[in-house]
This record gives C-alpha cells, structure tokens and sequence, in this order.
C-alpha cells in the first residue's frame, strides 16, 4: 500500500511530497515539529503534544498553520489513509518559503507537512535486558525547550551512540549533569528508590511522555524529584531508563562502559512502563 502524506492543504502520495528550495526549514532550520504516538489506531497524549507544538509556534513567533480542530482532523485522516495501527504521526511548521534573508519574511505564509509511519515498538528483549547509553558533551544551544527542527547536535550525537554499539547518548553539561537523550528524556533511580529526572528548564525538551509519567509516579505515590544529576551520580544509580513517545519507558543497563544495578532492567522502570501502557491504552487516548 503506497503511502500518504499531507502538504499544505493536500494529500499526496508519499514519494511526490515536497516542499520549495527556499523553505526556511530547509535553509535555515527555522521550524518546529511534533511526533505523536498512534496506539491501537487512536493517538496517545495528543492534546499535550497539540498544546507544545501551540507553544514552540508562539516561542518562535511562527503563525499555526490552522486552528486544532482541522488539525485534529488531518492527523486522523492520515492515519486513516495510511492503515496505521501502530505508529506515529510527524507534524513540522516552518515559517515558510521566502528569498533567502536571516530576518523573518513580510508574507511567508507557514508550511505545514504530515506524515504517519507504522513503527515496531521496543521487543521484549530489548526491554528486559534493557539498553547501552553513551556520554557525549551537550554542543547545543540555550533554547532546548522549543522542539525545533534544528537537531544536528542530537543527529551526531545519536550517530556516535550507534558507531559505539549503544542506543542513545546521554548529553552531559558544562557542569557535568546530564541534560536528555538526543532524542529522549533521561531518569535514574537512586538507591533510595527515589525516582530522578531533570527539571524542565531551557536545557531540555520537556518530554510529553517524561511529564505524563510524572503524573502517573504522583499517582502510584512513588517519591520523585526533579533536579539535575551528574554522570557519576547515574553510573552509581540503582535504574536507569530513557522516555519518549516511541520508546515509552526502556530500561538503560550500561552507561558508556558501567553495567547499571544487576546488568538487567529494573523493577521500578519496569513498573513504570506497564503503568504508562495501561494509561496509553486507556485515558491517555483520543480515538
Ligand atoms: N523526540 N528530548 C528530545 C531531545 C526529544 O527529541 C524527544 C522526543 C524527547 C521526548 O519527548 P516526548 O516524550 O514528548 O516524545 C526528549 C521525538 C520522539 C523525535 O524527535 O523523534
């Protein structure tokens, strides 16, 4: 079955998708994007990541391609289209086509492009034996916060993870705490049993799935905090475990070359997933 995308007002076959050369996207990363979790054919958190993709727009000053209830709309279309069961949908918002100039254009109009995948989620080994993260120094800029399209530094630091037999890089600051993933957020479990992740500030992507399981750690009465936390700090942890909207919860086992707890995942993290698949399969979906 071919596949179907949506570019500006129009759905196209895949493979003739385009958008123009003088994309600001593309000449000057000057956009924003979302990904969104399709579950069992309904999307999981889709107002949450709505409401981010709302702000990164406003952060950046770009105009939303269209009000949400159209939006809301394409994205089931898409998926529709696309016989997705499991998978997830990509949004991205530039500020348009221009002549090439660094100060925002008079008349772009935003360009607005879906697409929807089916994707394999993580398989039962990889959960249980759980994945290697590399350290790598966090080369990015002070605006983390806003889900921009302008992810170099994530796409070499994910390529040096995969060129070192790991899965994900865990970015460390001049301070030497770890900010994120290049593509997910980053938790330890202390040996307190107290669940750590990094405060959202401008360092970070504050991650839909890392705030959703927050809220589900409140609820289960699980102690948490959030605050920054070394690499030493991680090495020494009894859990590790990365989240994202793809990867959900996915226990971390190895840290450059330290075997985290036991060498398996832990219960805490594994706890944690089964909770967050009971909520993507129930309240946290939007048929
Ligand atoms: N990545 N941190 C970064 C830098 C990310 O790119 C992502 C998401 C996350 C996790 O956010 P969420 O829980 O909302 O997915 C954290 C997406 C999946 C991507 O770029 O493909």
């Amino acid at each position: 079955m071919s596949r179907v995308a949506y570019v500006n007002g129009r759905y196209m076959p895949h493979g003739e998708a385009a958008v123009h050369i003088e994309d600001r996207g593309y000449q000057f990363a000057d956009g924003v994007y979302e990904v969104v979790l399709v579950q069992d054919g309904a999307m999981v958190d889709e107002m949450p990541h709505l409401d981010r993709l709302d702000r990164s727009l406003r952060e950046l000053r770009i105009a939303p391609p269209m009000d949400r209830a159209p939006l809301r709309l394409v994205m089931r279309e898409l998926v529709r289209r696309n016989r997705i069961r499991t998978g997830l949908i990509y949004m991205q918002v530039t500020r348009g086509v221009a002549r090439r100039d660094h100060p925002f254009p008079e008349n772009a109009v935003p360009a607005f492009v879906m697409t929807a995948k089916r994707i394999a989620l993580p398989n039962v080994e990889t959960v249980e034996n759980g994945v290697k993260v590399v350290t790598i120094r966090d080369i990015r800029w002070e605006r983390c916060d806003i889900k921009t399209v302008a992810l170099l530094p994530n796409v070499l630091g994910k390529q040096h993870a995969r060129e070192n037999g790991a899965y994900e890089a865990w970015q460390v600051d001049d301070a030497g705490n770890v900010t994120e993933g290049t593509s997910t957020n980053a938790w330890i479990v202390s040996n307190a049993g107290e669940l750590i992740t990094r405060n959202a500030d401008q360092g970070i992507l504050n991650g839909i799935t890392r705030l959703t399981l927050l809220k589900l750690a409140a609820r289960e009465g699980l102690t948490f905090v959030e605050r920054p936390f070394s690499v030493e700090e991680a090495k020494t942890a009894r859990e590790a475990f990365i989240s994202s909207a793809t990867s959900f919860v996915t226990p971390v086992t190895q840290i450059d070359d330290t075997v985290i707890g036991n060498g398996k995942a832990g219960s805490l993290g594994l706890k944690l997933r089964d909770t967050y698949l009971a909520y993507a399969g129930g309240e946290g979906r939007t048929p």
